[in-house]
């Protein structure tokens, strides 16, 4: 089994560079099928959930080579077939639930078991299905996995109002309605800079994709696609946890290619809270802050305040002062960390849904379980702040969606280390 050990406490000081976002190449990688091309991906972040869309493609026909210290990938879909992936790799992850838009748009079927991913209380697909079955297909259940098919020679472009923001739902409309035939029209979308990332990518495919970034997005559809070159946009969320990090113990940390507009909602959260930043084109410099305020935090859709950054920013609120809140409207009960960070000797619990802490404390390190990705950066962050020594098992989970983080972390002056035992 693999741990992290921290030896917490020290100061930190220097560069971070942001890699490319996770949540923007889990959807980037099944949308080549749409191309039956070749299709060059840059800035591709070396994660385990990349690692597992790899494996999946591969199993399906996809030629694929990559340079994991370039951070390129070269994706051949011609050979790919759209054959039953009821199990496997495809259960460890929640962004496999995006082969089904793109087999569907290529193939007019797809068959595939249902995503796992993080445990963050009910994570249902319905509008997913909802927007597939709007623009034709069917679905039924066959080898234990969800098949999907269209009725009749293609899908067909039409309107749908999406009942909640959904990112992946948003996603997987885009990919299904890219070849249907006629104008789709996505009204309630999730307007998340991933959502535009994969926009821009199959519109560089030959897709003709508007409006992505606003709540309604027009896809005219478009039979044929081809290969492009894309690069993906830098990781909003291990920027933010990079910065939640420099603000708790730094002595003066930059945080490298960024796109700051994507974290509008968490840098004001920053200010609030009187961290100190330089914010430049492409980077943000974190200033040694002290005196820190507690602050409340309520987690929506994009462009406020994000779910994913609610579990790496928790270390830093109970190094503030003062008592505050973190109220998560996505994943009410993506409250996981809490338990873990309370046996480090924080006063934080959840009372009706609501997580309550009470800052300052001294957190101390101690034996603690990553429950999920974010649940671990979280305990990451805090193993760097606490005093002693903090051993995190269940990493697997980190290393899902942290490029390099022992390197990231070692290099700005944490004592980290990854074990085996
Ligand atoms: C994406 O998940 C991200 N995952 C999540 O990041 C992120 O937390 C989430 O968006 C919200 O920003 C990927 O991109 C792979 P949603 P997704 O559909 O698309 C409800 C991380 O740590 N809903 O936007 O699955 C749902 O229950 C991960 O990197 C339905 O009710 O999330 C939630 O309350 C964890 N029915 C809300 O909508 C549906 O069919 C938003 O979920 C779909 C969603």
């Amino acid at each position: 089994m693999r741990k992290i050990v921290i030896n917490g406490g020290n100061r930190i000081s220097g560069k971070v560079t942001i890699s490319g976002a996770k949540n923007s190449v889990v959807a980037l990688i099944p949308a080549t099928i749409l191309a039956n091309d070749v299709v060059t991906l840059e800035g591709v972040p070396d994660i385990s959930d990349v690692t597992s869309l790899i494996d999946i493609m591969d199993v399906m026909g996809a030629k694929i080579e990559r340079d994991v210290e370039a951070g390129v990938l070269v994706i051949d879909t011609r050979d790919v077939k759209s054959m039953p992936l009821p199990y496997g790799k495809i259960n460890s992850l929640r962004a496999s639930y995006y082969f089904n838009g793109a087999l569907l748009g290529r193939f007019g079927r797809a068959t595939v078991g249902l995503p796992g991913g993080c445990d963050l209380g009910p994570r249902p697909i319905d509008l997913h299905i909802k927007a597939f079955e709007a623009l034709g297909a069917e679905m039924s259940f066959l080898e234990n996995a969800m098949h999907l098919e269209a009725k009749k020679d293609s899908l067909f472009g039409t309107t749908i109002y999406m009942d909640m923001v959904s990112v992946g739902a948003t996603i997987n409309t885009m990919l299904a309605a890219s070849t249907a035939e006629g104008m789709t029209i996505i009204e309630n979308a999730a307007r998340e800079p991933e959502i535009i990332d994969v926009a821009t990518l199959l519109n560089n495919m030959g897709a003709k994709v508007r409006g992505a970034g606003t709540d309604v997005i027009r896809i005219q559809g478009t039979k044929k696609l081809h290969g492009a070159r894309h690069t993906v946009i830098p990781d909003r969320i291990e920027a933010g946890t990079y910065l939640a990090l420099a603000a708790a113990i730094g002595d003066g940390v930059t945080v490298d290619n960024v796109i700051f507009e994507h974290l509008d909602s968490f840098i004001a959260k920053l200010e609030e809270m009187g961290v100190r930043m330089t914010i430049r084109e492409d980077s943000i410099e974190v200033h040694k802050s002290e005196n820190l305020k507690a602050v409340n935090i309520k987690t929506v859709p994009y462009p406020g305040f994000a779910t994913d950054l609610q579990q790496p920013i928790t270390p830093l609120l109970l190094s503030t002062n003062g008592r505050g809140w973190i109220m998560d409207t996505i994943y009410e009960k993506r409250v996981n960390h809490v338990p873990e960070m309370a046996r480090m000797g924080a006063k934080i619990s959840v009372i009706n849904d609501k997580i309550v802490y009470d800052a300052p404390n001294l957190l101390t390190g101690t034996q603690v379980k990553a429950t999920d990705l974010r649940a671990g950066a979280g305990l990451v962050v805090a193993g760097a702040i606490a005093s002693g020594t903090t051993t995190i098992s269940n990493i697997d989970f980190i290393l899902r969606g942290y490029d390099s983080i022992i390197e990231k972390m070692t290099a700005l002056g944490v004592d980290i280390k990854l074990i085996e035992e």
